[in-house]
């Protein structure tokens, strides 16, 4: 057994002809019956391809929302218009083995949402074993889900051999380019969530050359700097965040959108009313993030940089994404992620100009944190196919 990760690139050969069970991440927005953003069912077209013209047998697993209660039929529908397929609407036998015994060689299904099933977030060993007992071969392609301790993640992988999808590597080794990148290195970090953002935070502050805060993360510093903050979002308190104040690395927002009760101003962030809300970056912290951003020999963003929900306070992002969009950085020089972001970058059309964007939300905030995912080491020390198949 080795203690590395199997490529599914670099095996093809042995799944010609084998029932490969492929855990992509199929949570999308859908409207109206339709996949709302493709982005990351696009990125995995290319993996399905490979293992067609392989000649296995494709079986794809996804999940959308939280509950289980959304179906994947708008995805189903999405990949119908790419290459055919079919759906298995349910996890019974009935359901599943007259579809999986019509397959042939280069053939591909699409199960329902694995989340609809008691077992998958539960990751009970029955419904991974059960999983497991329709394919001979895993693959994990599912980089954003791979945080998730969930049968499909990290139970099947144990009783299948198992390999890593072609997206789940380059994620993998784009955003390690984190933990030895070319200097000088900027860290630009937005949104809301500050619980799981501030070991980045801390993290970063000691390795990049520069850690720019924004977004509603920002707020937290201010306040902590003594400054009013009005009625703009604020993390619960409970951490110190003093010491963080005196890191030179750490750059703050200089001016801020503010929402007053009749307009939206500029103000600096020491001049906010009990009354007022912060809801996007100023004009002058967006010159110095223009600044940071062309001294940049790697660039990591994650988070928007207001509330770009709100109509109006989504400029300063929307600026942010162009600057980048028009710096034109070389593969391994810029890594964004965190779904928001992301979607912005889609919405405006400029996804061609981003050589990286992860397609991971949490799962890109837990790599950058911990170097590693659940979904990832459930992939180490398992038997290749041709070992099993000579009994080794
Ligand atoms: C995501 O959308 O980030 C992944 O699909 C994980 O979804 P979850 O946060 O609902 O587990």
């Amino acid at each position: 057994m080795a203690n590395t990760i199997l490529s599914m690139k670099e095996h093809l050969d042995v799944m010609r002809g084998k029932r490969v069970l492929l855990r992509i991440d199929t949570n999308v927005p859908v409207k109206d019956g339709r996949a709302l953003d493709d982005f990351r069912l696009q990125k995995i077209l290319s993996t399905i391809d490979l293992l067609r013209k392989a000649r296995a047998r494709v079986l794809l697993l996804g999940h959308i929302g939280r509950d289980g209660a959304e179906s994947l039929r708008p995805v189903f529908e999405y990949f119908l218009s790419h290459f055919s397929l079919s759906f298995i609407e349910h996890f019974s036998d009935d359901a599943v083995w007259p579809a999986l015994n019509s397959m042939t060689d280069g053939g591909v299904v699409l199960f329902e949402n694995a989340r609809g099933e008691y077992g998958e977030t539960e990751n009970d060993m029955d419904f991974a074993k059960r999983l497991a007992s329709f394919a001979d071969i895993y693959v994990n392609e599912a980089f954003s889900v791979s945080h998730r301790a969930h049968a499909s993640i990290v139970s099947v992988p144990k009783l299948l051999p198992s390999y890593a999808g072609p997206l789940l590597i380059s994620e993998m080794e784009h955003l390690s380019r984190a933990f030895h990148p070319p200097r000088p290195f900027v860290f630009v970090l937005g949104g809301i969530k500050f619980e799981t953002k501030l070991p980045l935070i801390e993290k970063f502050l000691d390795t990049a050359d520069y850690c720019f805060v924004g977004g509603a993360l920002a707020h937290s510093f201010f306040k902590a700097r003594g400054y009013e903050i009005g009625k703009s979002i604020v993390d619960d308190g409970r951490h110190d965040i003093k010491t963080l104040l005196k890191n030179k690395k750490l750059i703050l927002p200089v001016d801020v959108v503010v929402q007053t009760s009749s307009s939206a101003v500029v103000k600096k962030p020491n001049e906010i009313l009990p009354d007022e809300i912060i809801l996007d970056a100023g004009p002058e912290t967006l010159k110095r993030l223009e600044i940071l951003a062309q001294e940049a020999r790697f660039l990591l963003w994650n988070g928007p940089l207001g509330d770009y929900l709100q109509k109006g306070f989504e400029k300063g992002t929307e600026a942010f994404v162009r600057m980048l969009a028009a710096r034109e950085f070389q593969d391994g020089e810029l890594v964004v992620g965190g779904g928001d972001t992301a979607a912005m970058i889609s919405e405006l059309g400029l996804i061609g100009k981003f050589p990286f964007i992860s397609t991971g939300g949490g799962a890109m905030l837990e790599f950058l944190a911990n170097g590693t995912l659940q979904g990832i080491e459930a992939l180490k020390n398992h038997k290749r196919y041709s070992e099993i198949q000579k009994g080794n």
